[in-house]
């Protein structure tokens, strides 16, 4: 563990990684550097896996591989017939909405229209914002995350700790994120592009780089259900 690239990381305790970071959703255009990047995977691989499996297979997108990416997706997310064309490879969502995950759901969607000024009739509106996803915010870096298809759920819960890993590790190197599950119906166009192997399935996206903190969306602070609502300690 004392790789020169992990010496970069700041003395930023657990907690406050974990406490602040947030999903942004503005970015200053200022780059981050290629050892920057490869010293927060360096450090978000040492999360545990099933068997040390390390199912986590990671594309870094900048500069104009990023923005042909976020070109490509925008055309078929602003084109009805291409946008009805998408399918997921897997469901990241319920296919049914039910108590308390709905409201939750709701809450957070209204909270950042909300604060964009956006109202429920406004569609137009919220496909241009959904479509902000695309252009990983504007984030310098766009991360794309892929997994083995002969893996099996096991190794998804492995992957989901090496993503939040990936974002406290950008917390302690003062940068931010947003976990991107927006790109899930557009694998078709992300695998041709990044020239994914057959074998290889989208899990989602993540927008790196430094929050814009003028912005308003960035402003969001969501909620969160109070440990005794989900715990039962037994004694
Ligand atoms: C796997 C995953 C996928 C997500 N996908 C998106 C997305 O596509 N677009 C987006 O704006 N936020 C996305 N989010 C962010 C969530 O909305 C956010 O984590 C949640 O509302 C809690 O807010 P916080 O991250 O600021 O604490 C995603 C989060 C996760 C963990």
């Amino acid at each position: 563990m004392n790789s020169p690239a992990l010496m970069q990381h700041s003395t930023l305790s657990v907690a406050d990684a974990i406490a602040s970071r947030r999903s942004i959703r503005a970015f200053l255009p200022t780059p981050v550097s290629r050892e920057a990047i490869s010293a927060i995977l360096e450090l978000a691989a040492r999360a545990p896996s099933g068997s040390n499996t390390q199912p986590w297979r990671v594309y870094v997108l900048s500069g104009s591989s990023k923005n042909l990416l976020s070109e490509k997706i925008l055309a078929a997310h602003n084109d009805p017939v291409q946008l009805a064309e998408q399918t997921h490879e897997y469901e990241y969502y319920p296919r049914k909405w039910i108590s308390p995950y709905v409201e939750r759901r709701r809450k957070v969607g209204w909270d950042l229209y909300g604060l964009l000024g956006l109202t429920r009739e406004d569609k137009a509106g919220m496909h241009a914002q959904h479509g902000r996803n695309y252009a990983f915010f504007d984030a310098p870096v766009g991360l794309i995350f892929a997994i083995d298809r002969v893996l099996e759920m096991g190794s998804w819960l492995d992957y989901g700790m090496f993503l939040q890993n990936v974002m406290l590790a950008a917390r302690g190197m003062g940068l931010d994120t947003c976990p991107q599950a927006a790109f899930t119906p557009f694998h078709r166009i992300i695998a041709a592009h990044l020239e994914m192997p057959e074998n290889e399935m989208l899990v989602c996206g993540m927008s790196l780089g430094y929050a814009d903190q003028t912005r308003i969306e960035n402003t969001l602070v969501t909620e969160r259900a109070k440990v005794a609502e989900f715990t039962t300690f037994l004694d």
